[in-house]
């Protein structure tokens, strides 16, 4: 059985997703939870992009030990130089260093002849060689370049000492024959393609990212790449959780295997959801809240009687069952930590003091505390930045009645300390909240989105609400859960409003720069 390495970019190209804006200590997160994943290759960030980027990856790179961690670079040696900065002390650094290869890009974006992206890109491997054991070139619109200059490429670049040749299908154009076809050739016609493995990036505009993956894969391709949910620019990349799952489902078709840890899946998918406020939609395959329920009679039927009618992947396979009532209000302090342990999560003490009395808290109001509570619980204390100087919520009250203006009265206390406290009123409960806090709040802000999900399921299920605004004209997302609705819509506004506070902080290393 050949092995495919899992090259997961949910924290780079994932993160380009439309009003996606994850802080250092979410990135963290999802950095350990990808590892227990299993996936061989990370890519955290792009580190010339910004200062705030280059310390996430930095961190990532020093925490994260049994993956590979990578970063993005243009093909410039001052890209170059700060992604090193930022990975060396990783246990595999690696760069990830691309340049566009399409007649369309090279003319109109790069204004550079083909000559001139050879020279560009030997130059930008040669150089990174220097510093990383592992380097990464990859042809921005391969599926869209003259496949004889493509050859010619990529000789060129193995030469130079790149060890990885990705070709992304970069605006999901490629069906997978196409797709297919280029690597076969590739494999074909460069003489030194046995010094370097191939690497597929799909995109899914037109909807075929996953099977031109696996087409790839079909084709040589011992490297895919991809995000969590299928997450990413414009209709996302290809979803690492159908591609994995797929090729277990299928192995009696594909003879490939993988490192990832499939029963891992479900509380991925969860958590890049929640951090990035992109909802999973119901039928989504592998992950979506309706990918194992069977609604008509005769499927129901079918299942009572053997669920091989109907069920071609067990919900435990990908980690769904393991939501099981864990713990209760008399359940100690010690109960607590070894249960965090085994979900993973090295707690300090005083994150275990925190998480503990969330935890308490909860038991007060909810029966059973499950492990997505749990999960959410320990995620939230995590990610929760004390230090950080911050508007916090004390106490609000909403007056709400079918007859009268709903009321709120809010009470907070801004970055510097002062408790200060308003009352305003709104159309419906959330509004009157959100213009009180608008109020009390030292900025111009504007509600742009607001959605409402449910952790878990049942009446007592705790609420998320995830916002985006623009605070002072910058855009800003926040996230927020409670038992409460009307709590969690408050805590979701003052999350944004604080991240741009944070951002104000970290000073750009270079303007931020897209891809
Ligand atoms: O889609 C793409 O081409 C990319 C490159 C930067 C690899 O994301
Ligand atoms: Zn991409």
């Amino acid at each position: 059985m050949a092995h495919v390495n899992v090259f997961d970019t949910t924290l780079r190209d994932g993160e380009q997703s439309a009003g996606v804006n994850l802080d250092r200590l979410e990135k963290l997160e999802i950095a350990k939870q990808l590892e227990r994943l299993g996936v061989d290759i990370m890519e955290a960030g792009f580190p010339a992009s910004s200062q705030g980027e280059f310390e996430s990856v930095r961190e990532i790179a020093n925490t994260v030990r049994s993956v590979s961690v990578t970063g993005l670079a243009r093909a410039h040696k001052k890209d170059i130089d700060i992604a090193w900065e930022a990975l060396k002390g990783g246990a595999e650094p690696r760069l990830h260093v691309f340049l566009a290869t399409s007649a369309i890009h090279m003319t109109h974006k790069l204004k550079k002849t083909p000559d001139e992206v050879v020279e560009t890109a030997v130059e930008a491997v040669s150089y990174a060689k220097e510093k990383f054991p592992h380097v990464q070139w990859s042809a921005e619109d391969a599926s869209r370049t003259d496949i004889d200059f493509l050859v010619h490429i990529i000789e060129k670049v193995i030469d130079a000492g790149a060890s990885v040749i990705n070709l992304p299908d970069t605006v999901g154009y490629s069906t997978p024959d196409e797709y297919g076809r280029m690597f076969r050739e590739v494999r074909e016609r460069v003489p030194n393609i046995d010094q370097a493995i191939l690497s597929a990036h799909c995109h899914d505009d037109l909807g075929m990212a996953v099977s031109n993956s696996i087409a790839a894969i079909e084709n040589g391709v011992r490297q895919i790449e991809g995000t969590i949910n299928g997450i990413g620019e414009r209709a996302g990349n290809a979803a690492l959780e159908e591609i994995g799952v797929a090729l277990e489902i299928r192995k009696d078709r594909y003879d490939y295997q993988t490192n990832l840890v499939l029963k891992e899946i479900k509380r991925t998918s969860d958590l890049v959801s929640r951090m990035t406020g992109m909802m999973v939609p119901g039928n989504k395959a592998v992950v979506g809240r309706n990918a194992f329920a069977h609604e008509s009679g005769i499927h129901q039927d079918g299942m009572l009687k053997d669920s091989s009618t109907y069920e071609i992947i067990t919900p435990a396979m990908v980690g769904i069952d393991s939501n099981r009532m864990v713990m209760g209000k008399h359940s100690g302090r010690h109960a607590f930590k070894q249960k965090a342990e085994s979900m993973g999560y090295e707690l300090t003490d005083e994150k275990l003091k925190e998480a503990f009395e969330s935890f308490k808290n909860l038991t007060a109001k909810k029966k059973e505390v499950t492990d997505d509570d749990l999960f959410a619980i320990l995620t939230d204390t995590q990610t929760e930045d004390k230090d950080q100087p911050k508007y916090e919520l004390k106490a609000f009250q909403v007056q709400y009645g079918s007859i009268n203006r709903p009321t709120a009265t809010v009470l907070l206390t801004k970055p510097d300390g002062e408790e200060v406290e308003k009352a305003n009123t709104g159309d419906g409960s959330v509004e009157a909240i959100y213009n009180t806090l608008d109020d009390l709040i030292d900025a111009d802000v504007h509600l742009q989105d607001y959605q409402l999900s449910s952790i878990g399921r049942g009446r007592d299920a705790l609420a998320e609400v995830h916002v985006q605004l623009t605070v002072d004209d910058v855009k800003a997302s926040g996230r927020g859960s409670a038992q409460d609705v009307l709590e969690a819509s408050a805590h979701a506004f003052l999350n944004a409003v604080n991240r741009t506070l944070y951002r104000k902080n970290t000073e750009p290393v270079q303007k931020q720069v897209h891809v």
